[in-house]
């Protein structure tokens, strides 16, 4: 969307949200492994406002932090200030504690800190659809299976907006109304901020209600519209642990939907938790049980197994990952096959056509193209070349208690089994180590380093059979 110059958006984060019963603000409760508001905060940038207003109460310091920590990694950078609503008296007087930032706009779009599954095209339709029918006030409304607890919208005889009613203070004829109010709502902000200041306590609660300012624009003869959103998902607000992870599946079930449409197989999509923003090329196989997290890319044609762990990483084409592989901020090139049970910690390369068999751990380590460490190693803060071949129970040593040190495998080496390199040690290409050895000091190119104590047989000492 083009930037909007004259809009800001004003998010309310400040309500007590009793109803998680939790200590966590209701804002901050991870859905798909990220915060509620960091949602919101990504549709909101995504129109490109000038600004964006978050209002904070309960759990202040806490909605802050995380939120100025989150930023970043949830790429939003539009301008952002925080209001403080010091009194939790209802949506009407959180909007009222940012009245100085609605001063500075001409439009003003309003969202609720608990609707992680709104989509910014929505709010883009919206503000186009306000702009065109140049509305005073906008409310988005959806039709819900089951409106239970939302504000109902009350059309006219003419089918136009009449007002809001909240379930509390709804009649049993309103009750049955399934169109309800997303809590998001555009604003020209001169009427807002005049109709805030005539707002009176409503409710079994005694609430200013931020709904009521639409009636009292309507009264200074302003139009007052809806706009229906066609995905009633869209609106679900979190008020519960149940709607908590009802959302999460809805989000779940949205990226699959996207990736199986882009060819990505997933055997059973229901089981499979792929986040937001992953990309999978096609004809890429993923089984169920399947965790696929954060800022991460899979190539084409690969097959990710049942209990796959991905996070944060790249996954070059045709790549197999075996059963129950874990991998964490690494970058694994084309055809290398991990697995079963391979782990890969943060940092960890590996070159075109690598392989990590099962209970073997990389980190912060270069597996040189066509390298194999394939059964039980531990590989901790090594460069190794390619074409190595590493024996079962290799370890590298790379603490000493104090710090990390470096072991070097040059190109072609092979190592035997249940080797340990006591780190920092090099060995040179085409050298071959042989098994069981510790190995503390430099292996020349071609030669064979071996450590270990000579076999000695002893006579007689075996089962006595007299
Ligand atoms: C609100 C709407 C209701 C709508 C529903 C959609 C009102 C009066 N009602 O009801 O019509 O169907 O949202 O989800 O607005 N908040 C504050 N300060 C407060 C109270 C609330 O910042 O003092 C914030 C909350 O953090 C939340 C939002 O306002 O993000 C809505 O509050 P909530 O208590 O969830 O309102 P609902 O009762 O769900
Ligand atoms: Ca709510």
């Amino acid at each position: 969307m083009v930037a909007q110059k004259n809009l800001c958006v004003l998010i309310l984060a400040a309500g007590k949200g009793t109803r998680m019963k939790s200590s966590l603000p209701k804002p901050l409760h991870p859905v798909c492994g990220f915060p509620i508001i960091s949602y919101i905060l990504k549709a909101a940038h995504a129109l490109r406002p000038a600004a964006i207003g978050i209002v904070v109460g309960n759990g202040a310091e806490q909605v802050m932090q995380t939120v100025k920590d989150g930023l970043q990694a949830w790429g939003v950078n539009t301008p952002l200030v925080f209001a403080e609503q010091t009194e939790l008296t209802g949506s009407g007087s959180a909007v009222k504690a940012a009245v100085p930032l609605l001063k500075k706009f001409e439009t003003v779009l309003i969202l609720n800190g608990d609707t992680p599954l709104l989509r910014a095209e929505t709010l883009e339709k919206m503000v186009t659809d306000f702009t065109n029918r140049q509305s005073g006030a906008m409310v988005l409304g959806v039709n819900v299976p089951n409106p239970f607890g939302y504000g109902r919208v009350v059309r006219n005889a003419q089918g136009g907006f009449e007002s809001i009613v909240e379930q509390a203070d709804a009649d049993e004829e309103t009750q049955k109304i399934t169109e309800i109010n997303s809590g998001m709502y555009i604003f020209k902000s001169d009427l807002l901020q005049t109709a805030l200041t005539q707002l009176t306590p409503q409710g079994p609660k005694n609430e200013y209600y931020l709904t009521d300012t639409l009636y009292l624009i309507k009264q200074m003869n302003q139009s007052v519209d809806v706009f229906c959103a066609d995905d009633f998902t869209e609106a679900l607000g979190i008020n519960s642990k149940a709607q908590l992870a009802e959302a999460g599946q809805i989000l779940y079930a949205r990226t699959a939907a996207r990736l199986m449409n882009e060819g990505v197989t997933l055997i059973q999509p229901e089981n499979t938790f792929i986040d937001e923003g992953v990309q999978i090329g096609a004809d890429t196989i993923i089984y169920p049980g399947t965790y696929i997290l954060g800022k991460t890319t899979i190539g084409k044609n690969c097959v990710l197994e049942g209990g796959v762990y991905v996070k944060d990483s790249v996954l070059g084409d045709n790549v197999t990952l075996k059963m129950g592989t874990y991998v964490e901020e690494s970058t694994v090139e084309a055809t290398c096959q991990l697995g079963p049970y391979a782990h890969l910690r943060p940092q960890s390369v590996l070159k075109k056509g690598a392989k990590v068999g099962n209970f073997s751990e990389v980190k912060k380590s270069v597996i040189g193209e066509g390298s194999k460490v394939n059964h039980l190693s531990y590989i901790g803060d090594t460069q190794m070349g390619a074409g190595v071949n590493v024996g079962a129970g290799t370890i590298t040593c790379n603490y000493d208690g104090k710090n990390k040190h470096q072991t070097i495998i040059e190109d072609h080496v092979f190592v035997g089994s249940n080797v340990n390199f006591v780190a920092p040690v090099t060995v040179h290409e085409y050298a071959k180590i042989g098994a069981g050895s510790t190995i503390t000091k430099e292996v020349a190119a071609k030669s064979l380093g071996i450590a270990r104590a000579r076999q000695v047989v002893l006579e007689n000492k075996g089962v006595k059979n007299d």
